[in-house]
């Protein structure tokens, strides 16, 4: 249906619920017997009000299995045998693929740099510090939002002596829990911090940490990633060094600023870092005619898939794909079930049957229906985003995902190929997009990962 304004109206929105049995008198989804209730954002609410309360869900910590063929022995993150720190060595348990699979890399590139180099000079220390920060900081991954996830690593004279990482639901800080573990703060004059996010400067709902790093007289700062939240922005390095700390800035920060891509995504553009999800057969179809779409893909490319929804703070699918594959959107790896994102759909007829499982377990994660006719995907993005949510994997159907192509709105497109031929009459993953010419194709991702899985590739696109 065309329509002359974007959005929705609230009209439009009460008229579609007067045949849903389960919608109340103020057009909310009611809870129906023995079933979770959820949040129906209305997009004519620019605050995205939330008309259904439920219980706060806490995200989920991802465990990740070392990737490395042999463990590192532990002496090379200690050499002081008695220091009881908590190295993420312990916290073995899903899959490791991804992006977890980078940050491992990167840790054995630099120790492998250092054992080729005896002598560690300065710089290739804070690296290989640095490289141990962002590993813990990978530890907790999808469950800080709205909050970045940062590590930190106090060492004196090149060994470590603590360590911290941002606790689950964003607080508290990592700087703050690796202080903490001192009990003999007068040995920290002599000692450098390491963390993979500019020490916050601003009272939120805890003191800055800039100040407990001055009261406490670190020698030395050593940080990755400038923070772009316009509440620090710089502040708490200018802090540190108005406190005569040495402070050196950009320490890996690439990779600093790609594990917490949907935070300063969500900073510097106001909307969540989104991942679009493809999983598909050799000629491109995420289903047959009949929309039978179960199981295109081997289990190992559907732990994948499982894995980017742990570290996503939500998933978003249309209503069809609700309608027909009544999925559950959780995260089922073994060991994280109970950390699965929040859930969105977006639908116009708003017209979802409450049996359907996204609107089971809502005390674990809750749902979120975004309704209206033709729907602002950047606008309804920019919602979440204050929402607390920083990064979004949208799993399709097709209709959903050629939306946000052709709004320009997917960073990252991640396609699950799988050897299976379908043919024409399957459902392809990108609908029309109304080209002419192939001067008009998309050609705006760049190819950043490809891997094989049994049965399927994935190949995952950045945009350029
Ligand atoms: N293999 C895979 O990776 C994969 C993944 C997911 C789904 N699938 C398959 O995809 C098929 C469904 O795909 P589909 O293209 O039919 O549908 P879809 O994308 O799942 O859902 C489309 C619906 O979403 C709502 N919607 C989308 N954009 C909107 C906007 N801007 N504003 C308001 N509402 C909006 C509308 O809901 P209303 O209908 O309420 O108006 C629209 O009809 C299923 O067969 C499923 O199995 C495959």
């Amino acid at each position: 249906m065309s329509h002359p304004r974007k959005g929705c109206c609230n009209n439009n929105f009460a008229a579609a619920h007067n045949n849903n049995p389960y919608h109340n008198k103020d057009n909310n989804y009611a809870a129906a017997p023995g079933k979770g209730s959820c949040i129906t954002l209305n997009q004519a609410d620019k605050n995205f009000h939330n008309v259904a309360c439920l219980a706060q869900h806490t995200h989920f910590v991802v465990h990740k299995k070392r990737r490395l063929k042999k463990p590192l022995p532990k002496k090379r993150f200690l050499q002081k045998k008695n220091h009881s720190l908590s190295t993420p060595n312990k916290s073995r348990g899903a899959q490791d693929m991804g992006y977890f699979a980078k940050i491992n890399a990167l840790t054995l590139r630099n120790f492998k740099k250092m054992s080729l180099l005896q002598k560690q000079t300065p710089a290739l220390q804070d690296e290989r510090l640095m490289a141990y920060a962002l590993r813990l900081a990978a530890k907790h991954l999808g469950a800080t939002a709205p909050n970045p996830v940062v590590g930190c690593v106090i060492a004196l004279d090149g060994e470590i002596i603590s360590t911290g990482v941002t606790a689950k639901g964003g607080r508290p800080h990592a700087e703050k829990i690796a202080i903490d573990k001192i009990t003999d703060k007068k040995i920290l004059k002599n000692a450098t911090l390491y963390v993979t996010l500019e020490p916050c400067s601003h009272f939120g709902q805890t003191a800055p940490c800039v100040d407990e790093i001055i009261k406490n007289s670190f020698k030395k700062v050593v940080i990755a990633a400038q923070d772009s939240d316009s509440r620090v922005n710089g502040e708490g390095i200018k802090k540190l060094r108005e406190a005569s700390i040495d402070v050196v800035l950009g320490v890996l920060e690439k990779e600093a600023r790609e594990i917490n891509r949907g935070f300063f995504c969500t900073k510097e553009k106001g909307r969540p870092f989104v991942t679009l999800k493809l999983a598909t057969s050799l000629d491109g179809k995420i289903a047959t005619q009949n929309f039978d779409s179960k199981w295109i893909t081997s289990k190992k490319a559907r732990d994948f898939a499982h894995h980017l929804r742990a570290i996503n703070d939500a998933i978003l699918v249309g209503a069809n794909t609700v309608r027909r594959d009544d999925p559950s959107l959780d995260c089922r790896i073994p060991g994280l079930e109970d950390f699965s994102p929040k859930r969105i759909v977006l639908t116009q007829k708003n017209d979802l049957n409450l049996s359907a499982k996204i609107f089971q377990n809502q005390e674990k994660s809750e749902t979120i229906i975004l309704s209206g006719e033709k729907i602002d995907l950047l606008e309804a993005l920019k919602n979440l985003a204050q929402r607390g949510i920083n990064s979004l994997l949208v799993e399709g159907g097709q209709k959903t995902a050629t939306e946000f192509l052709k709004e320009n709105l997917v960073d990252e497109l991640v396609w699950i190929q799988n050897k299976k031929i379908i043919g024409s009459d399957g459902i392809s993953a990108i609908g029309d997009l109304g080209f002419t010419s192939i001067d008009q194709a998309l050609t705006g991702f760049a190819q950043v990962d490809v891997r094989n899985l049994e049965e399927d590739i994935i190949t995952t696109y950045r945009k350029l």
